[in-house]
């Protein structure tokens, strides 16, 4: 059974996925706690209705981004996980948070890296004019989405007429895909060879 983490600044679907992963039996786990950078996330109401406790670490009570990672790093080790996850997260992580958790953090991307990183992945695909996009679930490191690529789903999306639809076709992918990551950390390794990684199971 892992503790996990979850990070989310927003509505908290992807959260919600890991939850019922969890509820339904596919995730050997359990939610330690939700970290949140926003008082008005949505994904604080999900977790009051599981029980999950939430914790609100807002930047403007911080120096510097350093400080506020170093905050929730504290928080991390205090809870003893096994695994953050990043579900819908807006922020750059720092080396304060990175270091000690190398390889045990993940985030999900709304497209297919390393095509459109960055906080507008549906809308920069739709612009763009891909036919096909999808989500990444990616380890993190210090860059932009730029962390080791663990699974990623296609979507067609030459049928969507505003970045909106865009994004509205690829989130169930996204909660699907991001279930299926979970549930497998949760059953066994992933082993990372520089870009490379690969999935044992125990
Ligand atoms: C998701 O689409 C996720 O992929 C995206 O934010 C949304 C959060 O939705 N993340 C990023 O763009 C990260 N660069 P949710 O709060 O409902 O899970």
């Amino acid at each position: 059974m892992i503790r996990i983490a979850v990070l989310a600044s927003g509505r908290g679907s992807n959260f919600q996925s890991i939850i019922d992963g969890i509820k339904e039996g596919d995730i050997d786990g359990e939610i330690a706690v939700l970290v949140t950078d926003k008082e008005n996330a949505g994904a604080i109401e999900r977790a009051e209705k599981n029980g999950i406790p939430s914790i609100v670490v807002l930047r403007d009570n911080f120096e510097s981004r350093e400080q506020m990672d170093r905050e929730i790093r504290r928080i991390l080790d205090e809870n003893k996980v096994d695994l953050v996850v990043l579900a819908g997260y807006m922020r750059i992580i720092s080396p304060e948070l990175l270091g000690p958790y190398e390889n045990k953090i993940i985030n999900i991307h709304p497209a297919l890296l390393p095509s459109f990183p960055g906080v507008d992945g549906q809308k920069d695909a739709f612009e763009y004019g891909v036919k096909v996009s999808g989500c990444s679930v990616h380890f993190v490191d210090g860059g932009m989405d730029t962390g080791p690529i663990i699974e990623q789903t296609c979507v067609r999306i030459d049928d969507c007429k505003t970045p909106e639809e865009v994004g509205a076709k690829i989130l169930p992918f996204e909660h699907k895909t991001m279930r299926k990551v979970v549930a497998n950390f949760s059953k066994g390794k992933y082993i990372v060879k520089g870009r490379r990684v690969r999935y044992e199971k125990y």
